[in-house]
């Protein structure tokens, strides 16, 4: 049994093979406080819980016995679920404003469920148990005067020692509530006299997940991400570490975020050095009126501790996301070597370039082409046609039937770019629906590599994308589609957009592994501005970094793989001087970094002499014999 609910302490214990949760009912306002999580404990049936570790019995005393100093148990009492504005002055992870503009809000035990499933969120992705026998502790949590109720949700996988955590929020008030702030896990750790740090992963385009540690200082450490994506900058992450842990041991309490957009996610030390970590959707901007009777599902967050250092964390993320979270026919599957033509040719193709690239690269042993940005509409540059997804025949000289099929002839399978989610002002889609495209009516429109953002959270908008997306894939066998996204989100014209466009995003993605499951999914954003937990549910691999620079690819995978298995980073041998660095490096290393990823080329074959084709041959052959070893 790994939830137990021990009914003379009120305490939840949830266990998995190494660790413990436990958390506890307290008072007669029944405020929920955490009260332990690390190194697993043993519980026997005659054992008391531990509650004493939240030292209720000591001053300042629960309210109940010293209402004279609420505001100092509230101040400093380790809130599974702290509210705001009345007393606790660390970080919320609520905020709310009723109909008459109030806020205030603490949300306290009303009842509780313990379930042998895991309840799936709705339109969000998040973790499954598979084979395995998950526990659920749904813990119904109310404010009865704002008429507020808070399902916090968490789940244990044992093998993984991982608890996922989740909230659903409903509007019992009968009048609309705005929801201007819902994390998705809270960790109130006690205070000690131990030092910390956090890790956290930062970077930028070409430069992404390096990863950076601090000591813990009293305040908020944060990052976050408003760019409407997961982002390049900063990673949906936060890691607090004992400042003596190391790759191989030492503690570290991890969170990582199972979703694509906005996020925050910080570290406070308190005055009484307590450790509060919380993580859920960026606040900055966001309101979400919650109508009487209506559910808001706040994304999940993936939690462990291990005791092992940074690789005992990284081993609980790779066999959760192995396991419960990437989907799909390819999930254990060898993954075809692939050859793509975006830096061989850019813009500059047609189906004779690409039937050479794919002819000599199957001579080397290489296994599928992908077609690049550039075979829709009029595009011979970034300045045009998102938004028209009709293949160019013009510009190819040919159909796409025609060239799927001549590929496929030798022995080759056949890939595509798309960019679903933005459009061109220069389109037919454009100019026939330019409300459709992410804007302030009076403002001038932000433009990102000349790009706008199609509002995803429209039906109408997704259903017209995915029509003409599906007539382009139904022309023939597509064997692999890339799925890029190349700006961040401005113009946000409401505080429920930035929300809504993700799930929109979802919804389209979802639609799309549903009608083509046997399609491989690779997500990409400018190279890895939208690698996540969340995009990981659709496309079992996603594109690391635009940068292809051997050396730099290093450090970006490195940080990549804290939670991410190798068999999803997108990774190729490229030519040199590298076109984002102008370094040259050798085939061996550029080999040797991408076996450590998907592996696949990002060249022209035709550019190389016969000792490369001679190495990329025996590279292959190296790369076949490991590769299971390897993912
Ligand atoms: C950004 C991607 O990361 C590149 O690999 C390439 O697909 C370009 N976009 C195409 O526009």
């Amino acid at each position: 049994m790994a939830i137990r609910y021990i009914e003379q302490d009120r305490t939840f214990w949830l266990d998995t093979e190494h660790t413990s949760y436990l958390l506890a009912i307290v008072d007669q306002e029944n405020f929920v406080g955490h009260v332990y999580y690390g190194q697993k404990l043993q519980y026997t049936e005659n054992t008391p819980a531990p509650v004493y570790l939240l030292r209720t019995g000591e001053a300042p005393f629960v309210p109940s016995q010293n209402n004279r100093e609420r505001v100092s148990f509230l101040d400093s009492f380790p809130m599974e679920y702290p509210g705001n504005g009345l007393g606790d002055y660390r970080e919320s992870a609520i905020s709310v404003r009723t109909a008459q503009g109030h806020v205030g809000v603490q949300l306290q035990y009303v009842s509780h469920e313990i379930v042998k499933e895991k309840p799936a969120l709705p339109g969000l992705p998040s973790t499954f148990p598979g084979d395995e026998d998950c526990d659920t502790l749904i813990l119904h949590l109310a404010d009865p005067v704002i008429g507020l109720a808070a399902d916090l949700i968490y789940t244990t996988f044992e093998e993984e020692d991982v608890i996922t955590r989740s909230v659903i929020l409903k509007n019992t008030a009968g009048q609309p509530i705005y929801v201007t702030k819902v994390m998705s896990a809270c960790l109130d750790l006690d205070g000690t006299d131990e030092k910390y740090d956090i890790l956290t992963l930062h970077g930028s385009w070409g430069r992404e997940r390096q990863m950076e540690r601090r000591s813990l200082m009293h305040g908020k450490q944060s990052v976050g991400s408003v760019r409407g994506e997961s982002s390049h900058q900063e990673h949906p992450f936060i890691a607090l570490l004992s400042a003596d842990a190391t790759q191989d041991a030492g503690e570290v309490y991890g969170m990582h975020f199972v979703y694509s957009g906005n996020f925050l996610a910080q570290a406070e030390l308190s005055q009484f050095d307590s450790i509060r970590m919380t993580m859920g959707i960026h606040p900055e901007n966001f309101v979400w009126k919650l109508e009487q009777g209506e559910s808001f599902a706040a994304p999940e967050v993936v939690m462990t501790y291990s005791s092992e250092g940074l690789s005992g964390m990284t081993h609980h993320y790779h066999d959760m996301y192995r396991g419960h979270l990437i989907r799909g026919e390819y999930r254990d599957k060898k993954r075809p070597i692939l050859i793509n033509n975006w830096e061989a040719t850019y813009f500059d193709f047609n189906t004779e370039k690409l039937l050479k690239i794919a002819e000599q690269a199957s001579k080397l042993g290489i296994e599928m082409l992908v077609m690049d940005d550039g075979w829709f509409g009029k595009r011979d540059d970034d300045n045009s046609s998102l938004g028209d997804w009709f293949v160019n025949e013009k510009k190819l000289g040919g159909t796409l039937s025609e060239l799927i099929d001549r590929v496929h002839a030798q022995g080759v399978k056949f890939g595509i770019w798309i960019e679903p989610e933005m459009v061109n002002e220069d389109s037919n889609l454009y100019r026939e629906h330019p409300d459709w495209a992410i804007q302030i009516p009076g403002k001038l429109p932000v433009r990102s590599r000349n790009q706008l953002i199609l509002d995803f959270s429209r039906k109408e908008v997704r259903d017209n994308i995915f029509d003409q997306i599906c007539a382009v894939f139904d022309q023939g066998k597509i064997d692999y589609v890339k799925w890029d996204m190349n700006r961040s989100m401005a113009d946000v014209y409401a505080g429920n957009l930035a929300y809504d466009y993700v799930l929109g995003v979802y919804d389209f993605m979802e639609r799309l592994v549903t009608r083509y499951p046997d399609i491989l999914l690779e997500g990409c954003s400018g190279g890895g501005g939208r690698f996540d937990a969340g995009m990981l549910y659709y496309s079992p691999q996603i594109w690391c970094s635009d940068n292809t620079d051997a050396i730099n690819r290093t450090r970006i995978q490195y940080g990549t793989s804290f939670f991410y298995p190798v068999s999803s980073m997108g990774a190729h041998v490229s030519a040199v001087p590298n076109h984002q660095t102008g370094r040259v490096t050798s085939l061996k290393t550029r080999g040797i970094t991408a076996m450590a990823g998907t592996f696949g080329y990002e060249l022209n074959p035709a550019l190389l002499s016969d000792e490369e084709k001679e190495e990329i041959r025996e590279q292959i052959k190296t790369f076949k014999k490991y590769e299971m070893l390897i993912n």
